[in-house]
């Protein structure tokens, strides 16, 4: 590990499948403190976060380090507290709300790209930015009940402020308390100052609206019947913001710069929205995704390549047998979504950009029971609960904006990889955005 500590350092997941590839689907890392275990083989992975997920917990180094911005919300709690606030939001994600949210998130785009570009001609911006924006304002209209308080600009770059120093900290070998004045300290807990700031004056904003099916209603509902306290709201909403947009604004990033280095596939997604009836006065609703199958198809082949939750984390509660091995309690066990979506064994051509395999009968987009060897949400108990709004959300934005714009990264094969909370481009993406003729 010593050798290799730069390999682990500015390719992560290249490190997980070199060591998976030397020493087989289940390697321990000789660690000090406690047992990390990799596993690579899809069964052992089903296990883990499916078949006896509850044996495992997520009391680990990327979840106790991401809840010092996230609080104990839904993607960092545990037990209890996580059953309860689960039951308590999984209504706001129920399938005809999703559908219902397609033309809000279709009127947000289009609002944005009037905003962003001006008629012929050529507008320079940070694609990374931009998309962090976007997708910040598609979660307050749809999660949060209407607009965001504040800047989008200003709450993207605290957010992005305080999940830089959060991986920072994860990656120390030896953990530094939070009361300690370091720079890293200090610039989380201004970024935390906005954070909250926003948080609290959404909340206060929302309480004087009208009652809605909006996940912050039901959280505000929740707190109002005893069922959960300020301090619990405070930290779904922190989650629904950090969680919902970095993730889905990755995705779109990853893209611009797929189709960017892959003219046939952008010609594809162009003739497929172009296809299309013009939006009617409120705009497209979610029928329209059942005329873009290949643009939905370049969504799924996005995350199997760019997942933006490359790494999942989980700790063993009780010993466990896995691959023939025995974890004791305590262990901290590693999944990588980059790292088998990318394997050999389980997908051809791995590193090659083929939209093509999400189409027809036979598509791997849900494996079942089966072994998990596509897993851009998660498995089990814990999956994504914003996965259909991710995957109605994504394929709506490129295709609103495939319709009237060529997005286009000016450099798609310089592109790197960054390994932080997600996978995102390294040192932003330069971009130009540019009204079609049609
Ligand atoms: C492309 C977009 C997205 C990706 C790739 C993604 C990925 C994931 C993954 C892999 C997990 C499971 C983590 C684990 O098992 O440890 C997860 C959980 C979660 N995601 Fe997403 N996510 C996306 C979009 C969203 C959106 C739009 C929301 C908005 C609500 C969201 C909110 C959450 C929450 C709250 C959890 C925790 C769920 C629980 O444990 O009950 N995600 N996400």
């Amino acid at each position: 590990m010593l050798r290799n500590i730069a390999m682990m350092r500015s390719a992560p997941p290249a490190f997980l499948a070199q060591c998976a590839q030397r020493y087989g689907p289940v390697v321990r890392f000789p660690m000090p403190r406690s047992e990390v275990w990799l596993v690579s083989d899809p069964v052992d992975v089903r296990r883990v976060l499916q078949g006896n997920h509850k044996a495992y917990g997520k009391r680990t180094i990327q979840y106790d380090t991401l809840a010092l911005v996230t609080g104990t919300g839904l993607l960092a709690s545990d037990a209890d507290l996580w059953r309860r606030m689960r039951r308590v939001m999984s209504p706001g994600f129920h399938h005809d709300l999703i559908a219902a949210m397609a033309t809000s998130v279709h009127e947000v785009c289009t609002t944005w790209a009037d905003r962003t570009v001006h008629r012929d001609v050529e507008t320079q911006l940070d694609l990374d930015a931009a998309m962090l924006e976007l997708t910040l304002e598609i979660v307050a209209a749809t999660l949060l009940g209407g607009k965001l308080a504040g800047r989008a600009d200003h709450l993207v770059e605290a957010v992005m402020t305080a999940l830089h120093v959060v991986v920072a900290k994860a990656q120390q070998p030896l953990p530094i308390p939070e009361s300690w004045p370091t720079p890293g300290h200090r610039r989380l807990r201004g970024a935390m100052t906005v954070l909250d700031a926003a948080v609290d004056d959404v909340i206060a904003a929302r309480r004087t609206g009208q009652p809605g099916t909006d996940t912050l209603w039901l959280l505000i509902t929740a707190m109002d019947e005893g069922i959960a306290s300020v301090t619990e709201v405070r930290d779904e909403v922190v989650t629904l913001i950090v969680a919902g947009h970095e993730t889905v604004a990755a995705t779109l990033t990853w893209t611009w710069v797929l189709l960017a280095d892959h003219p046939e596939a952008e010609q594809r997604v162009h003739a497929e929205v172009d296809k299309c009836s013009d939006p009617g006065p409120d705009g497209w609703d979610v029928d329209i995704l059942e005329r873009l199958p290949y643009t939905r198809a370049v969504i799924d082949e996005c995350l199997r390549l760019y997942p933006p939750a490359w790494v999942i984390t989980r700790r063993s509660l009780e010993p466990d047998s896995l691959g023939g091995f025995e974890l004791p309690a305590g262990a901290t066990v590693i999944a990588s979504p980059y790292a088998i979506q990318r394997d050999a064994q389980w997908w051809p051509n791995p590193n090659r950009f083929d939209p093509d395999r999400f189409l027809g009968e036979a598509s791997p987009r849900e494996s079942g029971a089966g072994p998990v060897t596509y897993l851009p949400f998660g498995a089990g108990p814990r999956l994504c609960i914003g996965r259909d709004l991710a995957l109605m959300e994504a394929p709506m934005v490129v295709a609103t904006l495939a319709r009237v714009l060529r997005v286009r990264p000016v450099r798609p094969t310089s592109v790197r990889p960054d390994f932080g909370v997600t996978l995102r481009p390294k040192g932003g993406l330069a971009g130009i955005v540019v009204r079609r003729q049609r």
